[in-house]
């Protein structure tokens, strides 16, 4: 089915799990901030298709609670790319209409980075062409969890129900994933979007983050559109 087909179903909320940058650099004997940084090139295009292609919520992992592990020069080039990004990508994505929100614990930041991230979304807010929301220092266990303890704290009575976690959630306003994408060949989840993703489709490619366009978002919207959801019922 071609989405550009009137009953093609749009996902509202597509998440994505950007995987295969450090293997598309090695592949040109690049380092593996080259990856990176090709990965975040990708992203203006992919913001723009999806718009284009009716989705409200576009949600990014960039950065997983996990990714501190990771070599420290790694992890010191990674921040070096939000910085960029902060400070390059956001009036474009603004001059477009799409909302920016950050999503994640915050707190793990250097100043410049969170200052950063509340000035853009902070100039985004009124914006609602598209919400692009970008995973950092995320963790869907470290959310459930710090979910739960946040009830705990303001003395909830058990037993504690499903509404109550989720309202304590990083960003209960944002409607669940529908479709998770997957690039890079790798079959997990990779502790992205637990909770919200209960029932989630997933559509997985090989192909590497920084070489996904339009055409690949136009197959998975397509996979999407012809799969029926029943959310466990009959
Ligand atoms: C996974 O590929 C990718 C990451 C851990 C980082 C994702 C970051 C970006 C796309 C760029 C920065 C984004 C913003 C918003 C500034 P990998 O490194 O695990 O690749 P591999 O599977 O080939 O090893």
């Amino acid at each position: 089915m071609s989405i550009d087909d009137s009953s093609a179903k749009i996902p509202v909320h597509i998440g994505i799990i950007m995987d295969g940058n450090r293997r598309w650099a090695k592949k040109r004997g690049l380092p593996a901030i080259a990856g990176h940084r090709a990965g975040m090139n990708a992203l203006e295009k992919v913001i723009d298709s999806a718009h284009k292609f009716g989705v409200k919520y576009l949600s990014l992992y960039a950065f997983s609670t996990e990714n501190w592990k990771r070599n420290p020069l790694e992890v010191e080039g990674l921040m070096g790319l939000f910085r960029l990004y902060l400070k390059n990508k956001v009036e474009r994505l603004h001059s477009r209409g799409a909302r920016i929100r950050f999503v994640g614990k915050m707190d793990a930041f250097g100043r410049d980075i969170c200052e950063g991230i509340s000035a853009a979304e902070e100039r985004t807010r009124g914006n609602s062409a598209i919400n692009v929301i970008i995973c950092v220092n995320y963790g869907g266990r470290q959310e459930i969890v710090d979910a739960v303890n946040c009830l705990l704290a303001k003395g909830t009575e058990c037993p504690i129900t499903e509404d109550a976690v989720r309202s304590k959630l990083y960003a209960p306003d944002i409607p669940d994933p529908d479709l998770i994408i997957r690039t890079g060949g790798e079959l997990r989840m990779s502790n992205f979007w637990l909770w919200e993703g209960a029932y989630s489709e997933y559509y997985f490619t090989d192909i590497y983050w920084p070489e996904f366009g339009r055409e690949e978002l136009e197959l998975a919207i397509s996979s999407f559109s012809e799969r029926e959801r029943r959310y466990g019922a009959s």
